[in-house]
Protein backbone atom coordinates (compact mmCIF):
# COMPACT_ATOMS: atom_id res chain seq x y z
CA UNK A 1 0.00 0.00 0.00
CA UNK A 2 1.72 3.38 -1.30
CA UNK A 3 1.33 5.87 2.00
CA UNK A 4 1.93 9.66 1.95
CA UNK A 5 4.39 11.15 4.83
CA UNK A 6 5.79 14.47 6.11
CA UNK A 7 9.86 14.56 6.47
CA UNK A 8 10.99 17.58 7.14
CA UNK A 9 8.18 20.01 4.83
CA UNK A 10 8.94 17.43 2.55
CA UNK A 11 6.55 15.47 1.03
CA UNK A 12 7.31 11.39 0.23
CA UNK A 13 5.14 8.53 -0.59
CA UNK A 14 6.64 5.34 0.21
CA UNK A 15 5.30 1.44 0.11
CA UNK A 16 6.39 -1.12 1.74
CA UNK A 17 9.99 0.13 2.02
CA UNK A 18 9.83 3.12 4.43
CA UNK A 19 11.73 5.81 5.46
CA UNK A 20 14.53 5.03 8.06
CA UNK A 21 15.45 7.12 11.08
CA UNK A 22 19.65 6.22 10.35
CA UNK A 23 19.24 6.50 6.76
CA UNK A 24 18.03 10.67 7.45
CA UNK A 25 20.78 10.76 9.62
CA UNK A 26 23.02 9.91 7.20
CA UNK A 27 21.32 12.46 4.21
CA UNK A 28 21.29 15.48 6.89
CA UNK A 29 24.53 14.87 9.30
CA UNK A 30 27.37 13.41 7.09
CA UNK A 31 26.87 13.47 3.23
CA UNK A 32 27.95 16.38 2.12
CA UNK A 33 28.10 17.47 -1.93
CA UNK A 34 29.74 19.59 -3.79
CA UNK A 35 27.83 22.66 -4.37
CA UNK A 36 28.17 22.96 -7.87
CA UNK A 37 29.36 19.56 -9.09
CA UNK A 38 27.38 15.87 -10.24
CA UNK A 39 26.97 13.52 -7.24
CA UNK A 40 25.58 9.89 -8.06
CA UNK A 41 23.39 8.50 -5.13
CA UNK A 42 23.67 4.49 -6.03
CA UNK A 43 20.27 2.84 -4.68
CA UNK A 44 18.29 5.85 -4.50
CA UNK A 45 14.95 4.05 -3.37
CA UNK A 46 11.90 6.06 -3.22
CA UNK A 47 14.43 9.22 -2.64
CA UNK A 48 14.68 9.79 0.39
CA UNK A 49 18.22 10.94 0.27
CA UNK A 50 17.37 12.34 -3.38
CA UNK A 51 14.97 14.55 -2.43
CA UNK A 52 16.44 15.69 0.70
CA UNK A 53 19.97 16.88 -0.67
CA UNK A 54 18.31 18.02 -3.93
CA UNK A 55 16.52 20.62 -1.71
CA UNK A 56 19.68 20.83 0.34
CA UNK A 57 22.15 21.83 -2.71
CA UNK A 58 20.03 23.27 -5.77
CA UNK A 59 23.01 24.32 -7.85
CA UNK A 60 24.28 20.54 -7.66
CA UNK A 61 22.89 17.81 -10.42
CA UNK A 62 22.19 14.47 -8.52
CA UNK A 63 21.75 11.34 -10.72
CA UNK A 64 20.18 9.34 -9.01
CA UNK A 65 20.17 5.41 -9.74
CA UNK A 66 17.93 2.86 -8.65
CA UNK A 67 17.01 -1.01 -9.80
CA UNK A 68 13.81 -1.63 -8.48
CA UNK A 69 11.18 -0.76 -11.13
CA UNK A 70 8.25 0.51 -8.18
CA UNK A 71 10.90 2.13 -6.28
CA UNK A 72 11.68 4.13 -9.33
CA UNK A 73 8.00 4.65 -10.06
CA UNK A 74 7.91 6.36 -6.75
CA UNK A 75 11.01 8.26 -6.86
CA UNK A 76 9.64 10.42 -10.10
CA UNK A 77 6.52 10.69 -8.00
CA UNK A 78 8.39 12.24 -5.24
CA UNK A 79 10.71 14.55 -7.59
CA UNK A 80 7.25 15.88 -9.10
CA UNK A 81 5.80 16.08 -5.45
CA UNK A 82 8.47 18.54 -4.13
CA UNK A 83 9.26 20.14 -7.11
CA UNK A 84 12.64 19.03 -7.58
CA UNK A 85 14.58 19.96 -11.13
CA UNK A 86 18.13 19.09 -10.22
CA UNK A 87 17.92 15.68 -10.50
CA UNK A 88 18.54 12.95 -13.32
CA UNK A 89 16.49 9.75 -11.88
CA UNK A 90 18.05 6.39 -13.76
CA UNK A 91 16.33 2.75 -13.27
CA UNK A 92 19.99 1.52 -13.55
CA UNK A 93 21.14 -1.98 -11.71
CA UNK A 94 24.81 -0.53 -10.45
CA UNK A 95 25.96 -4.32 -10.97
CA UNK A 96 25.93 -2.94 -14.37
CA UNK A 97 26.84 0.85 -14.37
CA UNK A 98 28.99 0.96 -17.12
CA UNK A 99 25.95 0.44 -19.49
CA UNK A 100 24.19 3.18 -17.89
CA UNK A 101 26.93 5.73 -16.84
CA UNK A 102 30.46 7.13 -18.05
CA UNK A 103 32.82 6.44 -16.23
CA UNK A 104 34.23 9.19 -13.69
CA UNK A 105 31.46 12.00 -14.12
CA UNK A 106 31.43 11.93 -10.26
CA UNK A 107 32.59 14.54 -7.68
CA UNK A 108 30.64 12.58 -4.98
CA UNK A 109 28.84 9.41 -4.83
CA UNK A 110 26.59 8.77 -1.55
CA UNK A 111 24.99 5.54 -0.93
CA UNK A 112 23.53 3.35 1.69
CA UNK A 113 22.86 -0.11 0.27
CA UNK A 114 21.21 -3.46 1.56
CA UNK A 115 23.34 -4.54 4.59
CA UNK A 116 20.91 -7.38 6.61
CA UNK A 117 22.44 -10.64 5.96
CA UNK A 118 20.87 -12.90 4.15
CA UNK A 119 20.92 -15.49 6.72
CA UNK A 120 18.51 -13.16 8.92
CA UNK A 121 16.28 -13.50 5.59
CA UNK A 122 14.46 -16.68 7.31
CA UNK A 123 12.70 -14.87 10.15
CA UNK A 124 10.83 -12.53 7.41
CA UNK A 125 7.97 -12.55 5.88
CA UNK A 126 8.22 -9.31 3.95
CA UNK A 127 8.01 -8.85 0.04
CA UNK A 128 10.35 -8.59 -3.20
CA UNK A 129 10.85 -4.93 -3.18
CA UNK A 130 11.35 -5.04 0.99
CA UNK A 131 14.01 -7.80 1.21
CA UNK A 132 15.73 -6.27 -2.36
CA UNK A 133 16.31 -3.31 -0.73
CA UNK A 134 17.14 -4.07 3.05
CA UNK A 135 19.14 -7.69 1.99
CA UNK A 136 22.17 -8.45 0.60
CA UNK A 137 20.39 -11.28 -1.16
CA UNK A 138 21.50 -9.73 -4.93
CA UNK A 139 23.99 -7.13 -4.78
CA UNK A 140 26.57 -7.13 -2.74
CA UNK A 141 28.24 -3.86 -0.74
CA UNK A 142 31.37 -5.27 -3.26
CA UNK A 143 29.40 -4.71 -6.34
CA UNK A 144 28.30 -0.79 -4.86
CA UNK A 145 31.50 -0.06 -3.83
CA UNK A 146 33.42 -0.84 -7.38
CA UNK A 147 30.33 1.36 -9.34
CA UNK A 148 31.81 4.31 -6.94
CA UNK A 149 34.79 3.64 -7.86
CA UNK A 150 34.37 3.26 -11.56
CA UNK A 151 32.07 6.91 -11.37
CA UNK A 152 33.99 9.09 -9.40
CA UNK A 153 36.39 11.55 -10.57
CA UNK A 154 40.53 11.21 -9.07
CA UNK A 155 40.54 12.19 -5.39
CA UNK A 156 36.61 12.81 -5.18
CA UNK A 157 34.73 11.88 -2.12
CA UNK A 158 32.54 8.74 -1.46
CA UNK A 159 30.01 8.40 1.73
CA UNK A 160 28.42 5.15 2.39
CA UNK A 161 26.77 3.56 5.53
CA UNK A 162 26.98 0.10 6.64
CA UNK A 163 26.41 -2.18 9.11
CA UNK A 164 28.69 -1.83 12.53
CA UNK A 165 29.76 -5.22 12.77
CA UNK A 166 30.67 -5.78 9.39
CA UNK A 167 33.03 -2.14 9.89
CA UNK A 168 36.33 -4.17 9.44
CA UNK A 169 35.96 -5.77 5.94
CA UNK A 170 34.48 -2.90 4.52
CA UNK A 171 37.23 -0.86 5.55
CA UNK A 172 39.28 -3.15 4.45
CA UNK A 173 37.44 -3.60 0.91
CA UNK A 174 37.80 -0.21 0.51
CA UNK A 175 41.16 0.24 0.71
CA UNK A 176 41.78 -2.73 -1.26
CA UNK A 177 39.61 -0.34 -4.16
CA UNK A 178 42.36 2.63 -3.36
CA UNK A 179 40.02 4.51 -1.41
CA UNK A 180 41.46 6.64 1.47
CA UNK A 181 38.74 7.03 5.05
CA UNK A 182 38.92 10.35 6.07
CA UNK A 183 35.47 10.70 8.31
CA UNK A 184 33.97 7.95 10.63
CA UNK A 185 30.90 8.27 12.51
CA UNK A 186 28.79 5.68 14.56
CA UNK A 187 25.29 5.42 15.37
CA UNK A 188 23.74 3.91 18.41
CA UNK A 189 20.55 2.71 18.93
CA UNK A 190 20.63 4.67 22.66
CA UNK A 191 22.69 4.93 25.37
CA UNK A 192 24.36 1.95 26.77
CA UNK A 193 23.94 -0.18 23.85
CA UNK A 194 26.40 -1.30 20.74
CA UNK A 195 26.40 0.55 17.46
CA UNK A 196 24.18 -0.67 14.52
CA UNK A 197 25.60 1.57 11.77
CA UNK A 198 28.19 3.42 10.39
CA UNK A 199 28.83 6.35 8.26
CA UNK A 200 32.44 6.89 6.49
CA UNK A 201 33.72 9.46 3.95
CA UNK A 202 36.92 8.23 1.80
CA UNK A 203 38.48 9.97 -0.93
CA UNK A 204 39.28 7.94 -4.26
CA UNK A 205 43.16 7.67 -4.16
CA UNK A 206 43.69 10.00 -1.37
CA UNK A 207 46.82 9.24 0.67
CA UNK A 208 46.82 7.91 4.06
CA UNK A 209 46.68 9.94 6.98
CA UNK A 210 44.02 11.38 9.61
CA UNK A 211 41.43 9.70 10.04
CA UNK A 212 38.25 12.04 11.98
CA UNK A 213 36.00 10.11 14.14
CA UNK A 214 32.85 12.23 14.50
CA UNK A 215 30.87 12.22 18.02
CA UNK A 216 27.87 9.39 18.09
CA UNK A 217 24.85 9.74 16.91
CA UNK A 218 21.78 8.15 18.36
CA UNK A 219 18.85 6.99 16.56
CA UNK A 220 15.73 8.96 16.60
CA UNK A 221 12.59 6.34 17.58
C1 LIG B 1 18.68 0.52 2.11
S1 LIG B 1 17.88 1.03 0.62
C2 LIG B 1 18.21 2.78 0.61
C3 LIG B 1 17.25 3.57 -0.23
C4 LIG B 1 17.36 5.08 -0.13
N1 LIG B 1 18.71 5.52 -0.38
C5 LIG B 1 16.87 5.57 1.23
O1 LIG B 1 17.68 5.91 2.09
O2 LIG B 1 15.67 5.58 1.46
C6 LIG B 1 18.95 0.39 -0.65
C7 LIG B 1 18.46 0.68 -2.06
O3 LIG B 1 19.38 0.10 -3.00
C8 LIG B 1 18.64 -0.46 -4.07
N2 LIG B 1 19.45 -1.49 -4.75
C9 LIG B 1 19.77 -2.72 -4.28
N3 LIG B 1 20.49 -3.40 -5.20
C10 LIG B 1 20.65 -2.55 -6.25
C11 LIG B 1 21.28 -2.67 -7.51
N4 LIG B 1 21.89 -3.80 -7.88
N5 LIG B 1 21.24 -1.61 -8.36
C12 LIG B 1 20.61 -0.45 -7.99
N6 LIG B 1 19.98 -0.28 -6.82
C13 LIG B 1 20.00 -1.32 -5.96
C14 LIG B 1 17.41 -1.04 -3.39
O4 LIG B 1 16.36 -1.31 -4.29
C15 LIG B 1 17.10 0.08 -2.39
O5 LIG B 1 16.28 1.06 -2.96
Amino acid sequence: MIRSIDIESLKFLQSEFKASSDNLLFFKYFVKLSPRGVAVELGAGFGLGTVYLAKRYPQATIVAVEYQRPLYELLLKNLQLNGVENVKPLLCDVRQIEKCLEPQIADVVYSNPPFWRKEFLKNTRKGEIYIKANYEVETTYRDFLKAAKYLLKSSKRFFFMFETARLVEVICELKQLKFTPKRLQFVYPRKGKNSHVFFVESVLGGKGGHLKVEEPLESTP
